[in-house]
């Protein structure tokens, strides 16, 4: 391992607990904190060296000389692979993984040992500025493709990341603001592809977030960085702060962080030193956060390669299969697209010249190349076919610039058998560090679609975003391409699917909706005072709308191709480790073409509140014309379960499960019904359990039914109408009215003989949810 300064390792490393015991507390101390804005601190005397950390995500942002975290100065020349919005939107873990490897290739090759990504948060409001960042609006989609990048990372000998842990989904008073999440949607949406990447892929580093979760401090939070990062889901790696993420070290060092980045002033180490030698910290607590240090050095060193390097040309190709297989293509209607080679095009916009193809802050690669649409376009298109106009000012602050140049694409359209115009978002619009306002593309883009349109309606719109855009367009063009950031190679990936070359398979990562104020978190987001209330619960992304039964632009996991998919002959089976779907699939179009087949499950009548489907698994498959093929998607069991709060663990409901497979949340073609046993959550009865809860009681329903029984009502005539009456009384208040017919001793007994059952093999919560009934001294 050599980073900039080029050190190279000495220190034996084999035994990181007798080291460990040769280090002074001072240098203890400075080895969890940054030496500089990128490195850890070496130790000269003992031969250990420094491990360079650098951005990430997609691409290796190595700064050698001024540093920053904001994207703001220059870094060496590397592959900017699409942002993580594209690659979500690919649903092909194998094709992360190799991205992944490439990237671990670039940064072994520049020295870095840790590149600090993936960042896999849940896009919780299109509004989150750095949701190009971030893959997805759904966990399991984020969670396996996150494991994938993880993994082709770490093949290379180069450590991951994995941010920003956790529930960082604004970039709204990012440093401060609580999210404030109930345990449900916490651990079923916010924790659960964190948790999946830990355990598929194990991480060497996991960075905390900025912000607090329900009240405290991610940097300093016990809970989630030991309990149930280290404790719950086996994490062995490292945990460091996001750049700037300490509030309080030692309050940190105590929950388990173990390296503040970037490098300070001193003031930190100092006071982790004084809580040392004041007792106030106890010292084998540092030590074990030196450990981890050491250990994230060994693993840095061995994978280190002196003069390895990196091919440019096959990463540029790589970054262009990525970016073409993300490209969303929303809406095709009379075979507009794809355009045929050698036809006349008007290309107009000016992101086909000048794409916007990567978002701005912390991520921002200096690319080794970059292609535009149109030089791509021209490219296929052959020379003289294509007539471009830049139709539009980027600023869109100049009326008078915009008007000339309207006209002008006018003129060119009006000649023009087929337009192919680019719209988006300028730069200033999405970054990191702010959140958006609106979800409108630019009055000026809009203003000359319309003008466009006024001329040629076989318009082609291509929108190139990081965040979802409304698209009140979508009824009065015939094609819409959803190209997002498209990496330095994305100018070729939008040509290559215009004309077919590549026929699209990109599926939407996250739904696009109508309008803002139809989003799940919109009147939360993003909260005042320093909380964010995310009172939309387990209802982030489709599972709002679908809730609803409400109407959105484009569902979570639409994408059209050029060719057609059948889906025949579903068949699903239970087992313990989980279901197993086998589908069919056939291509009953005229090209070869691959097919997203997405399994979404459903638990009808839950004892819990459950968004009506969720994606369980998914697969993709290439299929030439007429061809069929079985696809076998596997659901693991852990991935069927709710987060019970009355026991703090993961429930499998028992029952039928609905499993539903398509192209789409919303298209889904074949469906089956298969039981699945659940567990088992036996909770003790006690005077606060209800009537009802100890009617549906093995042990105590026959003596409840019987008091019941005895009581003469005119209005409630049958035992269901009482039951309704009386059902949610807890027992310890209904015996303590006159005249009832059980006594308390009578009660306490018969609870103590149902509760002598807990022991062994019981019956789990029944479908309203009352059978185990609930007790105090069950909640946690
Ligand atoms: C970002 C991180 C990034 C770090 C270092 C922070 O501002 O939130 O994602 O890795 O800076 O640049």
């Amino acid at each position: 391992m050599a980073g900039p300064g080029g050190a190279s390792v000495t220190a034996d490393l084999s035994d990181l607990d007798a080291y460990v015991e040769r280090l002074t507390l001072a240098e203890k101390v400075a080895l969890t904190s940054g030496s500089s804005f990128w490195e850890t601190t070496a130790v000269p005397r003992t031969g250990l060296p420094s491990v360079v950390l650098t951005d990430g995500p997609h691409g290796v942002r190595l700064q050698r000389a001024q540093a920053d975290h904001l994207g703001i100065s220059e870094s060496v020349p590397a592959t900017c692979f699409p942002p993580a919005v594209t690659l979500g939107s690919t649903f092909d873990p194998e094709l992360l993984e190799r991205v992944g490897r490439a990237l671990g290739e670039e940064a072994r090759a520049e020295g870095v040992g840790v590149l600090l990504g993936p960042g896999i948060n849940i896009k919780r409001s299109p509004l989150c500025g750095r949701n190009f960042e971030y893959l997805s609006e759904d966990p399991l989609l984020s969670g396996v493709l996150g494991t994938a990048l993880v993994r082709g990372l770490q093949s290379q000998g180069v450590g991951a990341s994995l941010k920003h842990f956790a529930a960082n989904n604004q970039e709204s008073d990012r440093l401060r603001v609580s999210a404030d999440i109930d345990p449900r949607p916490l651990r079923e949406i916010y924790l659960r592809g964190f948790q999946r990447v830990v355990e598929d892929s194990q991480p060497w580093t996991v960075m905390c977030s900025y912000n607090r979760v329900n009240g405290t401090y991610a940097s300093e939070d016990p809970w989630l960085l030991t309990t149930v990062l280290r404790d719950t889901w086996g994490f062995d790696g490292l945990v460091v702060s996001d750049w700037g993420a300490v509030e309080d070290r030692v309050a940190g060092v105590r929950a388990g962080l173990d390296l503040e980045m970037p490098g300070g002033d001193g003031h930190t180490d100092a006071q982790v030193l004084a809580a040392v030698e004041s007792g106030r910290l106890d010292e084998g607590v540092l030590d074990v956060a030196v450990r981890r240090v050491l250990q994230l050095v060994a693993r840095v060193s061995a994978g280190s390669q002196d003069g390895s390097t990196y091919d440019r040309e096959a990463h540029h190709a790589l970054a262009r299969e990525a970016a073409a297989r993300g490209v969303v293509l929303l809406k095709n209607e009379g075979g507009a697209l794809p355009l045929a080679e050698g036809d006349s095009v008007a290309v107009l916009g000016e992101f086909a010249r000048t794409p916007r193809y990567q978002g701005a802050g912390s991520s921002l690669i200096n690319p080794t190349r970059l292609d535009s649409p149109l030089a791509e376009i021209e490219r296929i298109a052959g020379t003289g076919r294509v007539a471009f106009a830049p139709a539009f000012t980027l600023a869109g602050t100049d009326p008078a610039a915009d008007a000339r140049l309207s006209a002008e694409a006018v003129a060119v359209a009006a000649a023009a058998p087929v337009v192919v115009l680019f719209l988006g978002l300028p730069d200033r619009d999405e970054s990191e560090g702010f959140d958006r306002e609106h979800l409108s593309l630019p009055a000026n883009q809009l203003a000359l679609l319309d003008a466009v349109r006024a001329v040629n309606q076989r318009v082609v719109v291509v929108i190139s975003n990081g965040g979802v855009v409304e698209l009140p367009f979508t009824d009065d063009v015939p094609a819409i391409v959803e190209g997002w950031l498209g990496g330095q190679a994305g100018g070729g990936a939008i040509a290559d699917v215009l004309f077919g070359r590549i026929n699209p398979s990109g599926r939407l990562a996250e739904t696009i909706p109508m309008r803002l104020e139809e989003t799940p978190a919109y009147l939360d987001f993003p909260g005042e005072f320093g909380h964010v209330r995310y009172g939309e619960g387990l209802f982030v992304g489709h599972r709002w709308y679908d809730a609803r039964s409400a109407q959105v632009r484009f569902p979570f996991g639409h994408g059209l191709s050029f060719t057609t998919f059948a889906y025949t002959g579903l068949r699903v089976t239970a087992g313990p480790l989980g279901l197993e779907a086998r589908v069919a699939v056939t291509n009953t179009g005229t090209r070869s073409g691959r097919e997203v087949v997405q399994l979404y499950v459903s638990r009808p009548d839950s004892v819990v509140q459950r968004p009506p489907r969720e994606l369980k698994g998914f697969a993709t498959v290439d299929l030439a014309p007429g061809e069929t093929r079985e696809v076998t998607i596997a659901v693991r069991r852990c991935d069927l379960a709710y987060w019970d709060v009355r026991v703090d663990d993961w429930v499998v409901e028992d029952g039928p499960y609905a499993v539903a497979i398509g192209a789409s949340s919303r298209d889904l073609r074949v469906a089956a019904f298969v039981d699945v046993v659940g567990d088992q959550v036996c909770l003790p009865l006690t005077m606060s359990s209800t009537v009802a809860e100890l009617l549906a009681h093995p042990v105590t329903a026959q003596v409840i039914a019987g008091a019941l029984g005895e009581i003469d009502s005119a209005i409630m005539a049958d035992d269901a109408g009482l039951v309704k009456l009386i059902g949610s009384m807890p027992i310890g208040r209904w015996i303590a009215f006159p005249d009832n017919r059980l006594d308390r001793e009578q009660v306490e007994d018969l609870l103590r003989q149902a509760n002598a059952t807990l022991i062994g093999p019981q019956r789990d919560v029944d479908r309203r949810g009352r059978g185990w009934p609930l007790s105090r001294a069950a909640h946690h």
